[in-house]
Formats: structure tokens, C-alpha cells, sequence
């Protein structure tokens, strides 16, 4: 199945279901961004639209591209804040954002399904202003490495959308490769059970080093 039917598959059940990883980067993403204001931000597989809300209230304007109409049109639904624009797009062909355009980019739980990290960041420096930041929070290299990946379940059973390992080593050289600097990483922990593998890597870069 192709990603985007895929994620038009998940919808319907996307925001209700259990999912400790969709949960945990909520938080992450908002005890990252803890300035008042970001000007102009652009959404990566803004989904069903759980962090855009948010992120609407601390942007002059937020573009959300994802993917998958279904999960647009429930994100649209629940987002009516009038300086969000929601896209259909495919991030793994040239974005549908003016060169930079955005003060800061966040990518939340979609790399995994993208196969080549350097097109993604070769698009973040073009889509960026010079020293803006760009978040990518994904399920934990480990967790991969240990089997887990994005996995849900329909009346036909449990379906697993195409997914891609990416090593930490991957990130950083794709973003060394399009001139970013690497401003923070952290590790992110169930329960803060640090003794165990943890759950999600966040990083944040800036562009044009
Ligand atoms: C796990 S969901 C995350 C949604 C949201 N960011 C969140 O944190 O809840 C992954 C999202 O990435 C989108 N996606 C996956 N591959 C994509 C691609 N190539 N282009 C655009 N969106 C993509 C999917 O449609 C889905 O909405």
C-alpha cells in the first residue's frame, strides 16, 4: 500500500486509538518551542492535525502539508484558526513553499516513512530563512533497530505503513550535507524509564552554517 492510503487507512482512528509515541511528541514538540512567537512556520505531515492547533497560536502563518486527503480533512475539521493553510503535498517531490519562506519548519513522526533524508533537508534549506530552525521528533533509531515501527489496526487486521531505518549518523549527515548546524538533540524516555530504550530522538537545527 502507498503511504498516503496508508494514512487514509489510519484516519478515521488515528486520534482515538492508544499510541504512546503520538502522545509523547505532543509534549516534546511543546516544552521545545517555549518562546511566545515563531513567525511564519512550516508543518511537515501536519497529520490529523494534533500539533497545528498549537503551533497556529505562536505563527504569523502556519502551512500544514501532509500527504493524505483523509488526514487533512479531519485536521481541517478540528483547526479552524484563519492563519492555517492546509496542503496536500507529497514531501518526497519540491515542496509547495516560496524559498524561505518559513522561520521554522517541525517534522513530527514522518521521517520514518521517508526513504531519502537528504531531499527532506535539502528542501528544509530552501524553504528557510537564513538561521531558521528546523525540529524532526521520530520514533528513537533504537526502537527501529528493536522492531518497532508505526502500526494500526482495521477490521482486515494490522497493517504497518512502509517505513525506513534512519541511524542518528544518517540525520547528522544529511544535515551537514545542506549546511545545518545541529542545535539540540534529546532522547526521550516511557515513564522516564531511562534504563530502557528510548521512545523518541528530537532534533533541532539551524540553517545555513
Ligand atoms: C504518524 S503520522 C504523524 C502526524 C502528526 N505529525 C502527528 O504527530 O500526529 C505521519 C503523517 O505523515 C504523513 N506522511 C507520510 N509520508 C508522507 C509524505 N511522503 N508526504 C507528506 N506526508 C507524509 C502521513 O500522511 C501522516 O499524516
Amino acid at each position: 500500500m502507498k503511504i498516503g492510503d496508508s494514512y487514509n487507512a489510519w484516519a478515521d482512528s488515528y486520534d482515538s486509538m492508544k499510541n504512546k509515541t503520538r502522545d509523547l511528541e505532543g509534549k516534546v514538540l511543546r516544552q521545545t518551542f517555549l518562546n511566545p512567537h515563531y513567525g511564519n512556520i512550516l508543518e511537515l505531515g501536519c497529520g490529523t492535525g494534533k500539533n497545528t492547533g498549537w503551533l497556529s497560536e505562536k505563527a504569523d502563518f502556519v502551512t500544514a502539508l501532509d500527504i493524505s486527503p483523509k488526514m487533512i480533512e479531519i485536521a481541517r475539521k478540528k483547526i479552524t484558526a484563519e492563519n492555517v493553510t492546509f496542503t496536500e503535498a507529497d514531501l518526497q517531490v519540491d515542496w509547495p513553499v516560496k524559498p524561505g519562506w518559513a522561520n521554522l519548519i517541525t517534522c513530527s513522526l514522518v521521517i520514518e516513512h521517508i526513504k531519502d533524508l537528504d531531499f527532506i533537508f535539502a528542501e528544509a534549506a530552501r524553504a528557510l530563512k537564513r538561521n531558521g530552525k528546523f525540529y524532526i521528533c521520530e520514533l528513537h533509531p533504537g526502537k527501529q533497530y528493536a522492531g518497532s515501527r508505526a502500526k494500526f489496526e482495521t477490521e482486515e487486521g494490522v497493517h504497518n505503513p512502509e517505513a525506513y531505518v534512519h541511524h542518528i549518523s544518517d540525520y547528522l549527515n544529511a544535515a551537514k550535507h545542506n549546511k545545518f548546524s545541529l542545535l539540540d538533540l534529546n532522547e526521550y524516555f516511557d515513564d522516564r524509564e531511562k534504563e530502557n530504550i528510548p521512545r523518541l530522538i528530537s532534533l533541532v537545527f539551524e540553517s545555513g552554517i
